[in-house]
């Protein structure tokens, strides 16, 4: 018994000291989801040529901003879009069939199936938008994305 309380007794003392160390290696509060780096981004959007993502994004530059001051455009503007729901940008009206759609997030998974065929993807969309062909674009354009919508 006095054996068990010493031993609790010390196993505090530990867990105080523990929590007492170093206080100033606390980092500042940071954004709530800042922008990461490329090398930070999951498989195998850490592969991409973000070059080419900027260049591809120029299709979609007619109808999205990316920065959180700009508007709406004939799209909706899709800063944070990996952080909200589907649908919710501030003032833009959306087709019936995006504003029914379920799902949680937009995930890079669900942008590069949306990306491949917006039309059969979400059928009686209002993306005007062919699609984007090349697995490797929609690679890089999602890392693009990914990087700059959290700016
Ligand atoms: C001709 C205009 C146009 C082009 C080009 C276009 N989009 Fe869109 N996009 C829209 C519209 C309009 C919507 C909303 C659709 C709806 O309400 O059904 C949308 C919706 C989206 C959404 C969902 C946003 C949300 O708030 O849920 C994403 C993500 C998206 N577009 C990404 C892209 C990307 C990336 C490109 C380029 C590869 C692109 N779009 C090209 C018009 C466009």
């Amino acid at each position: 018994m006095a054996l068990n309380r010493k031993l609790i007794m010390l196993a505090s003392a530990v867990f105080l000291l523990a929590a007492c160390e170093n206080p100033e290696t606390e980092s500042p509060a940071a954004p709530a989801v800042p922008a990461p780096a490329l090398a930070d981004l999951p498989a195998p959007w850490n592969a991409a040529d973000l070059a080419n993502g900027k260049a591809v994004f120029a299709k979609c530059k007619a109808c999205h901003t990316l920065v959180a001051s700009e508007g709406n455009l004939v799209g909706p503007n899709l800063h944070g879009v990996f952080d909200r729901h589907p649908a919710t940008q501030r003032r833009f009206k959306y087709s019936p069939a995006l504003a029914g759609f379920k799902e949680e997030h937009w995930t890079p998974e669900l942008i590069d199936h949306w990306l491949s065929n917006p039309k059969s993807f979400l059928p009686g969309n209002g993306m005007f938008f062919n699609g984007i062909g090349k697995p490797e674009d929609r690679r890089d354009v999602i890392a693009y994305l990914l990087i700059n919508t959290r700016k």
